[in-house]
């Protein structure tokens, strides 16, 4: 039985022989199974080659078909996939859950004047035999991969090389603008091989989509697919490209063996993403984004309600679609939860020991929250009285805050809180003790916080909503 949705099956063969299928009715979400016929002939430990012939649906909930006009270039059509959580059963038949892992091959013919990438290594291209008009693109993933982590793209693109095993991709209007914004690039996968162990995926390309792309960033394995709204023009955005990056050893080596566990993927990687951000810009810095997480998660609960299942770390999702949980709660109070255990069992050089015994230990599998919190007593075996201070059951399972709140540097933050408390007292007369040297030595993170304080303490009595938004939308930028 595999997982399908609007997909048109025409026929499967397994060992070249033609077999009998049935596609059931459609459960909501989840969409329709599979369910294929063995041949009696089939012996145990025999292997089975099972081909299925099928056409995706114009709706497929994981295809984005742009036309001409919707693109930048405003000539050839664009098509882009987005599998995470539960789609890629809406381009393919599979066992669509992140507790299994895959390689894959592919081959992808389109028309000449179009590119295909794939979330996969290069493998050639070549005319198509069959078209003149076409051409054939050929992929390899040798690394096993949860489902979702598939990913193709089509469109006019091009590719500039930024480092040893980047190339940016994007439509060529934004090429040039995308090499720069990224040049950081390679600084930050030396910095994240520093931290979690050798980059196993070979290449490390990124690929600027069209502005309809539904995500800040979607770390697709040797192909990080990210927003045209990075292109700030500064890099100040680049923190995106720390977590994405940082994916191809949290989420993407080690995986959470359901959407339940979802927390193990992003928690650790808003963590390793805050230290190579640390390692570029400072200490300060990771603590100041740290806090402005912890900020964050205080607005998901309460846009929640603090009593709401889904404010939970560990979630119990059977029967809900994991696309309506998605909130930065697995992000923030992830991380809120790693960052506390870093202070507590003795600071970030401990805890990034630990992170890379669990990334050698868990590579290549998916796992669970146990899973994880074993690991974690074996590696400080000589500190199990310190762990058993943590209230894991709150933690895991208490919907609403951490019952703990770690501690974090105030020196950045305090810039910004100063300056706004100043022009929230200044009277009128106070006006031209103000200049532009008061943000010269702010960054554009602490702008945003700066003008955040200003929303909330000019603007929050009249419109409360709108400032949330504005906060959520100037930091986690809604990648995955
Ligand atoms: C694991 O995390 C990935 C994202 O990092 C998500 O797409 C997937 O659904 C998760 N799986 C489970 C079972 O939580
Ligand atoms: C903020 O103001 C307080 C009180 O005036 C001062 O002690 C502190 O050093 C200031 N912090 C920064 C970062 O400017
Ligand atoms: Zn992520």
């Amino acid at each position: 039985i595999l997982d399908t949705k609007d997909l048109k099956i025409e026929k499967v063969v397994i060992n070249g022989q033609e077999v009998q299928f049935t596609v059931g009715e459609k459960q909501s979400f989840r969409g329709s199974p599979l369910e294929i016929v063995l041949p009696v002939a089939l012996s145990k430990k025999q292997e089975v080659v099972v081909e299925i012939s099928y056409e995706t649906s114009p709706q497929s909930s994981a295809l984005q078909w742009l036309t001409p006009e919707q693109t930048s270039g405003k000539k050839h059509p664009y098509l882009f996939s987005q599998c995470q959580a539960i789609h890629c059963r809406a381009i393919l038949p599979c066992q669509d859950t992140p507790s299994v892992k895959l390689t894959y091959s592919a081959e992808v013919s389109v028309p000449n004047e179009l590119v295909a990438l794939m979330s996969a290594v290069r493998d050639g291209e070549a005319p198509d035999p069959a078209d003149s008009s076409r051409k054939i693109y050929k992929f390899i993933q040798k690394v096993p991969i949860p489902c979702y982590l598939i990913a193709l793209v089509v469109g006019a693109l091009e590719s500039r090389k930024i480092g040893p095993r980047t190339l940016v991709w994007s439509e060529k209007e934004q090429v040039e603008k995308s090499a720069l914004e990224f040049s950081e690039t390679e600084r930050m996968l030396k910095i994240a091989e520093d931290l979690g162990g050798p980059y196993v995926w070979g290449q490390y390309d990124l690929l600027v989509l069209p502005p309809s792309f539904p995500y800040g960033g979607m770390e697709n394995p040797c192909l990080t697919f990210v927003t045209p709204t990075l292109l700030a023009g500064d890099k100040s955005l680049s923190n995106v490209i720390a977590h994405e990056i940082s994916h191809s050893w949290t989420g993407n080596l080690v995986t959470n063996k359901t959407w339940d566990h979802f927390w193990l993927n992003e928690g650790h990687t808003v963590y390793l993403e805050r230290h190579i951000c640390g390692r570029l810009f400072g200490e300060k810095f990771r603590h100041f984004h740290a806090l402005g997480g912890w900020g964050e998660l205080k607005n998901s609960i309460k846009t929640f309600g603090d009593t709401h299942a889904f404010t939970k770390l560990v979630v119990s999702l059977k029967d809900v679609d994991p696309d309506e949980v998605y909130s930065s709660v697995p992000y923030e109070k992830g991380f809120a939860l790693l960052f506390y255990l870093e202070q507590l069992l003795g600071g970030p050089e401990v805890f990034l020991a630990f992170l890379k015994a669990y990334i050698k230990e868990f590579s290549y599998k998916s796992i669970t929250t146990d899973d994880w919190k074993a690991f974690l007593y074996a590696h400080f075996k000589d500190k199990t009285d310190v762990l058993n201070q943590v209230d894991w059951n709150a933690w895991f399972f208490s919907p609403g805050l951490p019952p703990v709140k770690p501690k974090y540097d105030m020196t950045l933050t305090e810039a910004c809180i100063n300056l706004s408390q100043r022009w929230i007292k200044a009277k009128e007369d106070d006006l031209g003790t103000f200049s532009s040297a008061d943000l010269k030595d702010m960054s554009s993170h602490q702008l945003i916080e700066f003008l955040a304080l200003m929303l909330v303490a000019v603007a929050a009595p009249l419109h409360p909503v709108q400032v949330g938004g504005c906060r959520a939308l100037g930091s986690r930028n809604g990648h995955r």
